[in-house]
């Protein structure tokens, strides 16, 4: 499958690693641009792209940026992507640590991936953001093993959550569906499934043990 990954940090590197390795065909971007990629494509065979065509012809785009930067995205970063693509969103909102304030999911309400919706101007499917990014390399585990983890996993597309829950499965992870992007506060930082290393039934439990109320640390 062609697979477009925006941002070549800690959770697109490691997704690079592994979707290469299971035979997908990947681009990846940064914000410095493909020369700066070149150990990572020449340790993994993706190809590394400018942002602007990092979706190009992709059934899946990976958006893995600090939030804060999310409105830097050239606008139209989506065109020319594969008709129904899905679009998974990484993020979390740090305001106190890294991204500063935002008014939108300050002052609106709106959950974090709402809000990159906003900028990107096409529906996310939320994904990976508790996962801790050196898991996605070591905890991959086969269907069926007993220590296999799951991931919650939201969003309003049913199709498109289900491509991205099949491709999270063969990544080596189960999944659990989090309802839609405005259910999604349950997964953002310091709920009880935030880098929960458990399979499905521990993943189901703290998402329905999530309080909608942002954590104070968690506030701008
Ligand atoms: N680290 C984790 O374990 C973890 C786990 C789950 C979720 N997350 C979340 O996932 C997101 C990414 O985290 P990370 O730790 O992977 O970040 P990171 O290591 O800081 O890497 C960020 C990447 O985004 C790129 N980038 C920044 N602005 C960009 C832009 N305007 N256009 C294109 N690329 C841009 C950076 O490129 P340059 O270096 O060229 O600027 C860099 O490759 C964050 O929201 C984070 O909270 C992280």
């Amino acid at each position: 499958m062609k697979i477009g990954i925006i941002g070549a940090g800690n959770i697109g590197g490691n997704l690079t690693r592994r979707l290469t390795a299971l035979g997908h065909d990947v681009s990846v971007a940064n914000s410095r641009g493909p020369h700066t990629l070149t150990a990572l494509a020449e340790e993994t065979g993706a190809t590394p792209v400018p942002v602007e065509e990092a979706a190009r012809g992709a059934e899946i785009v990976v958006v893995t940026i600090p939030l804060k930067r999310v409105p830097e995205l050239p606008s139209g970063v989506l065109d020319g992507a594969a008709e129904g693509v899905a679009v998974i969103d990484t993020g979390n909102y740090y305001p106190q640590q890294r991204d500063g304030r935002i008014a939108g999911i300050e002052d609106e309400g709106l959950t974090e991936s709402r809000w990159t919706e906003g900028h990107l101007g096409h529906p996310v499917v939320k994904a990976f953001n508790g996962t801790y990014a050196q898991d996605i390399l070591d905890r991959h585990r086969p269907a069926g093993a007993p220590d296999r983890m799951a991931l919650p996993v939201a969003g309003d597309d049913e199709a498109a959550k289900a491509k991205v829950r099949a491709l999270i499965d063969e990544l080596g992870f189960d999944t659990v569906d989090a309802g839609g992007i405005d259910d999604s506060w349950r997964q953002q930082p310091d709920t009880p499934v935030y880098g929960l290393r458990e399979g499905v039934d521990g993943v189901t439990k703290a998402l329905a043990e999530a309080s909608p109320e942002r954590p104070a640390g968690f506030r701008g």
